[in-house]
């Protein structure tokens, strides 16, 4: 047994040290990192400028969110969460004495891929038609309630209940929606159907509403970042460097869209020929390279593609693919976080391989094992730069030689992988060595955090009061 053991640690490193010449392309020096945050920098100031703007790969969009909130609103809403890999409707009840939310109910509905691609008419009948079952199961249909609308796509807020989405990301291409008022066409829709009828409605990034949803517990919390089908971050910006929007004075949370990263090819020294496959086999190609290395969407895709390389080289599956391997998305990304559980990973790794039609023995399992990882090292320290970048700008805008921060953080991709927030936490740490960050994970994924974040997001979205410049109109 022992001579049997060694025997397949002994082909392992022989074998292992032929796959990382194929991994190698995917690990970013800590030197390496430090010049992606300099380049994201760049990028950042020149999304921030006037005259600009409006050629940058990452948007940096004003919110008019002024202020994190201070815990003492209350209502009753409705909450609408689309973007992610569910779409919500929720209702929910925010109690003021008790600075609580509480999510009444909620009901998730699919988005069948047709509908996704389809026309903008058909998702927004299809939202309005969700929306109004559960108004039904509720009894709320004879009710106006405000409604916080988390769409978390990039938009251009032109003012509290007016936003333009600027274009799909993620597995989303509804024809007729790009350049148009996401809001309108949502009441268009309500209003088709006649049965019922919402009062305000208020729109929130994700990322804007889950940096404000942990402002409610931690006030010192001034970014939001989601690494989940997507990845974005938002942080409170020196209004005096939010060129695009009338004045100087405070702060306003600002939308990076920092997937949009190398979208005009700044990335294209680290980008490996598995990463430029996936964009060029996407809905959208070049659209959002940084957030295709990093992302829920992509990485399990990534993965698929270096293993059918390897396979097809003959290190892996003594050389026999199988159909499922070969087939686009069979790979998901939450393979690779059951591959990479402490305990049970290998475990998974063959339930899963198997499942996939493989023929597999010990060797390929720790393979594919080392592969998982290296993607999903890279994910995080991409993270960890962008990151990085941010903290170490606030802390120059306020002049400070140390800062501490506070960042709500969600997405499946950080709240389900075994170790990926250590991997990203330790990174920013070391990009960033004056920063002190705690990470909040937003509340559980059963929609709670949903509904604080809409809520929440719709009370301060409607204690707004800035102007747009002429520069801004679209
Ligand atoms: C995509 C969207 C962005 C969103 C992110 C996370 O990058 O463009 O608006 O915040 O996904 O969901």
């Amino acid at each position: 047994q022992t001579i049997a053991r060694s025997y397949i640690i002994f082909v392992y490193l022989s074998l292992s040290l032929q796959v990382k010449k194929y991994l190698k392309p995917f690990l970013l020096s800590q030197e390496k990192l430090q010049e992606i945050s300099a380049r994201l920098k760049k990028n950042m100031i020149q999304g921030l400028g006037k005259h600009t703007h409006h050629k940058a790969p990452v948007k940096m969009l004003p919110t008019f969110v002024r202020a994190t909130p201070d815990g003492t609103e209350k209502g009753d809403f409705l909450a609408l969460d689309l973007g992610g890999t569910n779409f919500r409707v929720l209702y929910v009840r925010v109690m003021e004495e008790e600075q609580k939310v509480l999510k009444m109910d909620s009901q998730i509905c699919a988005i069948p891929q047709d509908i996704m691609r389809g026309t903008g008419e058909q998702l927004f009948d299809h939202i309005a038609a969700c929306l109004a079952d559960f108004l039904d199961s509720q009894n709320l249909k004879g009710q106006t309630l405000p409604l916080g609308f988390t769409f978390s796509f990039p938009c251009e807020q032109i003012e509290i209940d007016k936003s333009i989405l600027i274009h799909w990301t993620k597995g989303f291409s509804c024809s007729e929606v790009e350049g148009k008022d996401v809001v309108k066409l949502l009441r268009d829709a309500i209003h088709r159907r006649a049965d019922y009828d919402i009062g305000s409605v208020a729109m929130v990034n994700d990322t804007v509403g889950t940096m404000m949803s942990c402002g409610y517990k931690d006030q010192s919390c001034e970014i939001g970042m989601i690494i989940g089908t997507g990845t974005n971050a938002c942080y409170m910006e020196e209004m005096k460097n939010v060129k695009r929007v009338e004045g100087e004075d405070g702060r306003m949370c600002i939308n990076t869209e920092w997937g949009g990263f190398g979208d005009d090819g700044s990335l294209e020294d680290i980008q490996t020929q598995f990463d430029v496959v996936v964009d060029k086999t996407s809905i959208n190609p070049g659209i959002h390279i940084f957030e295709k290395m990093i992302s829920g969407m992509y990485l399990g895709e990534i993965v698929r593609l270096l293993l059918v390389k390897l396979t097809e080289d003959k290190l892996l599956f003594k050389g026999k693919t199988s159909e499922a391997l070969l087939t686009p998305g069979r790979f998901e990304t939450r393979f690779i976080s059951e591959i990479e559980e402490q305990d049970r990973g290998l475990k998974n790794c063959q339930n899963i391989l198997t499942e996939l039609g493989l023929k597999w023995d010990s060797v390929d399992v720790r393979l594919v094992r080392l592969v998982c990882d290296t993607v999903s090292i890279r994910s995080a320290h991409l993270c960890a730069a962008a990151l990085a970048t941010i903290v170490n700008r606030i802390r120059e805008n306020r002049g400070l030689d140390y800062l501490k921060t506070t960042v709500g953080v969600d997405g499946t991709v950080y709240r389900k992988h075994p170790n990926f927030s250590d991997k990203l936490q330790a990174m920013v740490h070391r990009l960033a060595p004056n920063c002190s960050i705690t990470f909040l994970v937003s509340e559980d994924g059963s929609g709670k955090g949903a509904a604080m974040v809409t809520a929440v997001a719709h009370l301060v979205l409607l204690t707004l009061n800035c102007k747009l410049t002429q520069d801004q109109s679209m």
